[in-house]
């Protein structure tokens, strides 16, 4: 007789663990052309802030349907750059979700504002509408919507209400690179919109990050941001024959260099394949696992195409007898390299103690985080990887089943 997954000795018990090798929860993947593409920089005159700057920006604004396209050396200083581009100041609000990586909401704070936390929907986990509404105070000049997981959030409605108030909103879609939106990609939509190229995400550039606007004059405060406050560039001038440069505002160096621009261009080639096997993952997990008692998936909503950058799910605390923690550590000694997305935010003890947040003040968030765990999902993963993701899934959560 063949025994149940659920039957068989947890490896944490001291059973045969579902996989030999340890498959992480997400991973880059970097070809032969990819490796070119860099030697090929490497070799050139401009190693940094050369021709390939601007290739790759203008790749990826056509992809993505936007007028603008502003490289970063993150997904995080491209949110610093366009909280600055935005005009946020010390003593203006910005609202944001709970349930983000700690860039996010930091991004506010590098610029002396406070980000106010609005609760998310228990579906999707995205910002819920009512909430950032009841946070809108004479303060408040940016909303920051955070596509959680790969689904964008609700933004016409976010765009409508942010008219009406005179906000302006920043998509941090690090998430979400090729997601659509009611037939919409996502790029165009928001004010700006924000991308990370760390090698988790849908296309890397090791560490980097992207703005996207239509708006020229936040373009120009976008470009001049990365680049120390200073107008144009040493390339610019090298060509104009010209040495003078004027500094007009306080800026960093947040330039990706041609090296990582040269990479991302090659691995922008290939982003609509990789969102199509992360889509037939998402899907194939979605179909193996709905059936499994106490297992809340998350919600697709209508007229949604998500990146599915992460496949978290929730469970049924009462259905189970372990938590999250027993649980995680199950699939971890399976060789499952399942994660948290995410602790949030107002939880860190930093926010804890520069604010003085506490449990309870966003009860969706805390209590999703209670039981989020994160399956590996990764454009690379082959469908041996994505069966033994199933199995120790099936196995775990059966054996802990009550
Ligand atoms: C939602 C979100 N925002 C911002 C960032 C920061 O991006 P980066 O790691 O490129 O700085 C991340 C990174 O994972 C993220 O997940």
């Amino acid at each position: 007789m063949v025994r149940a997954r659920s039957e068989e000795r947890l490896a944490i018990d001291g059973g045969r663990p579902v996989r030999q090798s340890f498959l992480p929860y997400g991973h880059q993947s970097i070809d032969e052309e990819d490796i070119l593409a860099v030697v090929k920089v490497l070799q050139s005159d401009w190693i940094t802030t050369g021709p390939k700057i601007n290739e790759f920006e203008e790749a990826f604004a056509r992809y993505v349907g936007a007028k603008h396209s502003v490289s970063f050396s993150s997904g995080t200083a491209a949110l610093h750059g366009a909280a600055y581009a935005a005009d946020l100041k010390l003593g203006d609000e910005a609202i944001t979700t709970p349930m983000t990586f700690c860039a996010t909401a930091n991004s506010v704070l590098y610029l002396g504002a406070t980000p106010i936390f609005a609760d998310v929907s228990p579906d999707t986990l995205n910002i819920d509408l009512k909430e950032v509404k009841n946070r809108i105070t004479k303060k408040t000049k940016i909303i920051i919507p955070v596509d959680y997981a790969g689904h964008p959030a609700d933004l016409d409605p976010i765009m409508e209400l942010a008219e009406e108030k005179e906000l302006i909103v920043i998509e941090d879609a690090c998430h979400s690179l090729g997601a659509r939106y009611k037939g919409k990609q996502v790029g165009g939509i928001c004010d700006m919109t924000v991308f990370s190229f760390h090698p988790v995400k849908h296309i890397t550039t090791g560490e980097g990050g992207m703005v996207t606007t239509n708006d020229d004059e936040m373009a120009t405060r976008l470009r001049r941001f990365r680049n120390h406050g200073i107008e144009g560039d040493a390339r610019q001038r090298q060509a104009k024959g010209e040495w003078y440069y004027e500094m007009v505002d306080l800026g960093y160096n947040y330039r990706l260099t041609d090296i990582g621009c040269a990479l991302g261009l090659s691995q922008l080639g290939k982003l609509d394949q990789n969102l199509a096997r992360r889509r037939d993952i998402a899907t194939y997990y979605r179909s193996a696992l709905k059936g499994l008692p106490g297992i809340i998936l998350s919600t697709v909503q209508r007229d949604i195409l998500p990146a599915w950058h992460l496949f978290p799910i929730r469970f049924k605390r009462s259905s189970f007898s372990a938590g999250r923690s027993v649980i995680f550590a199950a699939l971890r000694a399976e060789n499952i390299g399942v994660n948290v997305h995410y602790i949030p935010v107002h939880l860190h003890p930093y926010y804890r103690q520069r604010f003085g947040y506490h449990s309870g003040e966003y009860p969706i968030a805390e209590a999703a985080y209670e039981t989020l765990i994160t399956l590996p999902m990764f454009h690379g993963m082959t469908d041996q990887d994505v069966e033994d993701v199933i199995d120790a899934t099936k196995k775990v959560f059966g054996h802990y089943s009550t």
